[in-house]
């Protein structure tokens, strides 16, 4: 398909609105923490040579809610070097993915974001690469200011959905 919806999913302030704006805009959005109630974006990407429209849904770290689930057919799951209970939540957005759409695997990528905030890292890379393995999805380090490797998340995302 042309087109893809991905969602980025997470704990409250890990920065999926950042990673998304990074990505959207390429630039940090500079606004400080404003948390996200539902935001969509749209963004057209070429992957391999082949041109895709994304439809990008950022959500709200606050609450759940099934029909971003049902939305997306990849996710960004996201969580914060810094902050060690968005590590362990993590498992949890998986399985209410899984849960809602009803499948044992849909597309995601283990996003672990803040990597320029090292000095206050509380979940080391190899717990984060662990964790990716066993939810059978890339593992990425991403920085939103710094704009490390977010594009590569979203590139790696639209390969796993083509594939699925
Ligand atoms: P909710 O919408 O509440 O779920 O939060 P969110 O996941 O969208 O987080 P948001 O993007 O709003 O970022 C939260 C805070 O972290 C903001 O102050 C951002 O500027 C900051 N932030 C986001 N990404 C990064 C990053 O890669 N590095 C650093 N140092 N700060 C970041
Ligand atoms: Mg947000």
């Amino acid at each position: 398909p042309r087109e893809q919806k991905l969602a980025a999913v997470g704990g409250g302030g890990v920065g999926k609105s950042a990673l998304t704006i990074r990505f959207v805009t390429s630039q940090f959005s500079e606004q400080g923490y404003n948390p996200t109630i539902e935001d969509s974006y749209r963004k057209q990407f070429v992957v391999d040579d082949e041109a895709v429209t994304l439809e990008i849904l950022d959500t709200a770290g606050q609450a759940m809610a099934d029909q971003w689930y049902t939305f997306g057919s990849g996710f960004l799951l996201v969580y914060s070097i810094t902050d060690r209970p968005t590590f362990e939540s993590l498992p949890h957005f998986h399985r209410e993915i899984l849960r809602v759409k009803d499948r044992d695997y849909v597309p995601c990528v283990v996003v672990s974001n803040k990597c320029d905030l090292g000095r206050l890292r509380a979940v080391g890379q190899m717990e984060g690469r662990e964790l990716a393995r066993s939810l059978s999805a890339p593992f990425i380090e991403c920085s939103a200011v710094d704009g490390v490797n977010v594009d590569i998340a979203f590139r790696q995302l639209v390969k796993l959905v083509r594939k699925d």
